[in-house]
C-alpha cells in the first residue's frame, strides 16, 4: 500500500494573453508567462470580442465540463451563463456550470487548447454556424486567455491543473452509496430509510437532507419540531455508520430576528441594487437577500456559518441554488402586478394573449433580473451579469476556505450545483436536476470526462433521475455508470415516484450491485486519489488512452475509469446488450455482484455483448489488475487485507494501491 506525495510539475505548456481589462476570477493559482502573442492556430478579434480557429474534418473538440450533448462538442452552440435549467435537453445552450476550457485534437495528432478565464458570459460556437469554424465570443471583451499546446491531451489536462490548482479531495465515506430525496421531513423518515436499507442488506454511507430539515428554509437552522434533538440524531446515525448531509441554499431569508439575515444587513454583506440598497429576490422561503460572495468578508462570514452544523456533528454539505436561482425580484413583481392591471378588460388577441401569459409564466429564471444586482469587487460596484459565472464558485469557495479553518484535521464533504473552473479546488459538483430519462443516463456518462478535464473529479449525477418517475430498469441500468462515479447518490424530486432501492421488486439485485461498489472501492479510491494527487483524470475519453486509434477517438458511449478499466453501460430501455468497441485485447467482466461475474478474453474489435438488467459491463485492460474487496455494509468496513485480484496478465504487486485514513486533509 502506498501513500503518495503530490508530484506537481510546475512546467506546463501554457502561455497567457491578457485581453482587455478582465476582472480576476480566482480560477488561476500559478503564474504563467504572459506574452502579447496569440498562438498561430487562433485569431483574436479584439473589437468583436471573438477568438476563433479553424476545425479540420477529423478534429475533435473536448471540454466545456457540464454541458448538453456528447464528449465531442462539435456541432452546437454552448453558452457559459450559469442557469437553473431543469430541462437538460439537446436544444439547451446553458446548464448550471461554466467551464470555459476547450481542447482540440485528432487521432495521431497532438492537441491545443484554450481556457477563457472571464467571469462574464461566453458563447462557444463549436462548428454550429459554420462546421469548420470554432468561434468563441467573449461578451465583456475582456478575459485572461490561456493557450496550451502539447503532444497529447493528457499533458494539456495536467497543464490546466497546474495552472488552476489541485482537485478537491472528499472524505472516503463520500465514495460510499448515498440516498437522497427532496422530502425526508423528519427523524422518523430518515431513520426509516436507513432501517429499510439495513433490512434489505443494501450498503449505505449517507442520507441527504434536502430543504425540509430547515426551519422555514432558513440556512443554518434546523426545524426543531421535526428534529427535536438534532445533534443527538446526527450521533445516532453516526453510530450506525451513516453520515447526514444537509443542503445549503444561496439565498438568506429576510426575517427579523434571524441572525444570518440580521448580521448580513449589519455588516453590509448582501448583493445590492443600483441605488445601494440590498437587493430583494425570492427563492424557497420567499424574500431573500443574496450574500455577496465576491467580497472576501462575505465569504469569510458565510463560510463561518457552516460551523453551526459542524458543531452538531455534520461533516458534509451540498450547496444549491447558487447560479443564483431566483423565483422573482421585488421590482419585477411590482411591475408585473402593474402590467396585469393594464390587461384587465382587454380583448386578448394573438399578440396580447401571449404577452399576458408570459408575464407570470416567464417570471422565474429570467436572466435579465441579474442586471439589477450589484457586487462589490475590490471596492467597485460591478453589475452581476459581468461576474455571473463565478457566483456559485465563490459560495463554495466560502465553504471550502472555512473548512480549512474550522476543520483542519478532518475532510468535509462539499459539492455544489453551480460551478466555474477554480471551484474544483474547494468542492465537487453534481450534475443538477436531470430527469428519469434514458438519455440522461448517457449524458451522465458523457459529462464525466469533460468535468474531469476541467479538474472536477468528485462528481456524479442524480442516479435514477431527479425529475419525473423512474422505472426499475432505468435505475438498475444507471448503475452501469453510477457504480464508477466518485459521487454515487440516488436523488429524486418530492413529487416523483419513490426511488429508494428498497422501493422496487428486485431489491436483492440492487443489493448486489451496491455491494459491487463497495467491493470496487479500493480501486475507485486509489484511482481517484492518484488522479487528484498527480493532476490527472479519473474518468477519461478512450482517445486519451489510445490517441492513435481512429475508431476509439469517436466513441461517445464508453469511457476509461482509472488505469485498468473501460466501462460500457447499457443506456437503452429493453435492450438485451449493446455494441462495444475494444481498442485493445481486454478481459470482459460481466458483473452481477462481487462474487458473481463472468470473465471472457476478447480481441481488439467491435462486438455485440449481451448484458442482463442486473449485469454491468466492465473491461479489464491487458497487463492490468483489479482489486476486489469482500462485501461491506459501510465504506469504513471495506477490508483491504483480504483483496481478491482479478488479473489480465497483470501483476498485483506492481499495482499502486493507495489508501489512507480517508479523513485527514491532504496538504498540497
Ligand atoms: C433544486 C436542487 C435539487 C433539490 C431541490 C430542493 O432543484 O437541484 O437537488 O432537491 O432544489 O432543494
Amino acid at each position: 500500500m502506498h501513500r503518495l506525495g503530490r508530484m506537481r510539475k510546475d512546467v506546463f505548456m501554457v502561455t497567457g494573453f491578457r485581453y482587455g481589462n478582465p476582472i480576476e476570477t480566482g480560477a488561476v493559482v500559478a503564474s504563467p508567462v504572459f506574452t502579447n502573442q496569440i498562438p498561430a492556430e487562433w485569431t483574436l478579434n479584439q473589437e468583436e470580442g471573438t477568438l476563433s480557429c479553424t476545425l479540420k474534418d477529423e478534429d475533435i473538440v473536448y471540454g466545456l465540463g457540464e454541458t448538453v450533448r456528447g464528449i465531442n462538442k462539435r456541432g452546437w452552440l454552448y453558452i457559459s451563463a450559469n442557469a437553473d435549467e431543469p430541462f437538460h435537453l439537446e436544444d439547451k445552450h446553458s446548464l448550471y456550470a461554466s467551464q470555459n476550457f476547450l481542447m482540440i485534437s485528432a487521432p495521431g495528432k497532438g492537441a491545443y487548447a484554450v481556457f477563457v478565464d472571464t467571469p462574464g458570459y461566453v458563447r462557444f460556437d463549436v462548428g454550429y454556424t459554420k462546421g469548420s469554424e470554432l468561434v468563441i465570443t467573449i461578451q465583456e471583451k475582456s478575459a485572461n486567455l490561456y493557450f496550451f499546446n502539447a503532444d497529447s491531451c493528457k499533458k494539456i489536462v495536467h497543464g490546466l491543473r497546474g495552472l488552476t490548482g489541485p482537485s478537491y479531495i472528499p472524505p472516503k465515506w463520500a465514495f460510499g452509496y448515498g440516498q437522497s430525496r427532496w422530502s425526508y421531513e423528519n427523524e422518523e423518515q430518515v431513520r426509516k430509510v436507513v432501517d429499510d436499507y439495513d433490512a434489505a442488506g443494501i450498503a449505505l454511507d449517507s442520507v441527504y437532507l434536502d430543504i425540509d430539515y430547515m426551519d422555514n428554509y432558513k440556512d443554518f437552522t434546523v426545524d426543531e419540531e421535526k428534529f427535536p434533538n438534532f445533534p443527538q440524531f446526527v450521533e445516532e446515525m453516526k453510530q450506525r455508520g451513516i453520515h447526514l448531509v444537509p443542503i445549503i441554499d444561496a439565498g438568506v431569508k429576510i426575517e427579523e430576528g434571524y441572525d444570518v439575515y440580521e448580521e448580513g444587513v449589519a455588516k453590509d454583506l448582501f448583493v445590492k441594487k443600483a441605488d445601494g440598497s440590498n437587493q430583494i429576490a425570492a427563492v424557497w422561503p420567499g424574500k431573500v437577500h443574496f450574500p455577496d460572495f465576491l467580497k472576501p468578508e462575505a465569504r469569510e462570514w458565510f463560510g463561518g456559518k457552516y460551523k453551526v452544523l459542524l458543531d452538531q456533528g455534520i461533516d458534509g454539505f451540498w450547496n444549491d441554488m447558487n447560479e443564483p436561482a431566483i423565483f422573482y425580484i421585488q421590482d419585477q413583481l411590482d411591475d408585473i402586478f402593474k402590467k396585469i392591471e393594464d390587461y384587465k378588460g382587454m380583448n386578448l388577441d394573438i399578440k396580447t394573449f401571449f404577452e399576458f401569459k408570459s408575464l407570470v409564466g416567464q417570471m422565474d429564471r429570467d436572466p435579465s433580473v441579474y442586471e439589477s444586482f450589484y457586487h462589490n469587487v475590490n471596492g467597485e460596484m460591478v453589475r452581476h451579469d459581468k461576474v455571473h459565472n463565478v457566483y456559485g464558485f465563490n459560495m463554495t469557495r466560502a465553504a471550502g476556505e472555512a473548512f480549512e479553518r474550522l476543520s483542519p484535521d478532518k475532510r468535509i464533504l462539499m459539492f455544489s450545483r453551480s460551478s466555474y473552473i477554480g471551484m474544483h479546488r474547494y468542492g465537487g459538483l453534481w450534475e443538477g436536476d436531470n430527469r428519469s430519462w434514458w438519455s440522461h443516463l448517457l449524458l451522465n456518462l458523457q459529462q464525466q470526462p469533460a468535468l474531469n478535464m476541467c479538474g472536477f473529479l468528485y462528481s456524479g449525477a442524480d442516479i435514477g433521475g431527479f425529475l419525473a418517475d423512474t422505472t426499475e430498469d432505468l435505475l438498475m441500468r444507471w448503475f452501469g455508470v453510477g457504480l464508477f462515479t466518485p459521487l454515487m447518490r440516488n436523488h429524486a424530486e418530492k413529487d416523483s415516484r419513490r426511488q429508494e432501492l428498497t422501493a422496487f421488486e428486485h431489491t436483492a439485485e440492487f443489493a448486489d450491485l451496491v455491494a459491487l461498489r463497495y467491493s470496487l472501492l479500493p480501486y475507485i479510491y486509489s484511482e481517484f486519489m492518484k488522479a487528484a494527487l498527480h493532476d490527472e483524470m479519473y474518468i477519461s475519453p478512450l482517445a486519451f488512452e489510445y490517441p492513435d486509434d481512429e475508431r476509439a477517438a469517436y466513441v461517445e458511449d464508453q469511457v476509461m475509469v482509472g488505469e485498468s478499466l473501460m466501462i460500457a453501460p447499457v443506456y437503452t430501455q429493453n435492450a438485451q446488450g449493446r455494441y462495444v468497441y475494444l481498442p485493445e485485447r481486454m478481459k470482459m467482466l460481466r458483473m452481477r455482484s462481487p462474487e458473481d461475474f463472468d470473465e471472457e478474453i476478447m480481441e481488439k474489435g467491435e462486438y455485440y455483448v449481451s448484458a442482463a438488467l442486473n449485469e454491468v459491463l466492465v473491461f479489464l485492460r491487458e497487463g492490468h489488475v483489479l482489486p476486489l474487496a469482500e462485501r461491506a455494509d459501510r465504506s469504513f468496513e471495506v477490508d483491504y487485507d483480504n483483496l481478491r485480484w482479478i488479473s489480465f496478465e497483470g501483476d498485483p504487486t506492481k499495482y499502486e494501491l493507495y489508501n489512507d485514513d480517508g479523513e485527514t486533509p491532504i496538504k498540497r
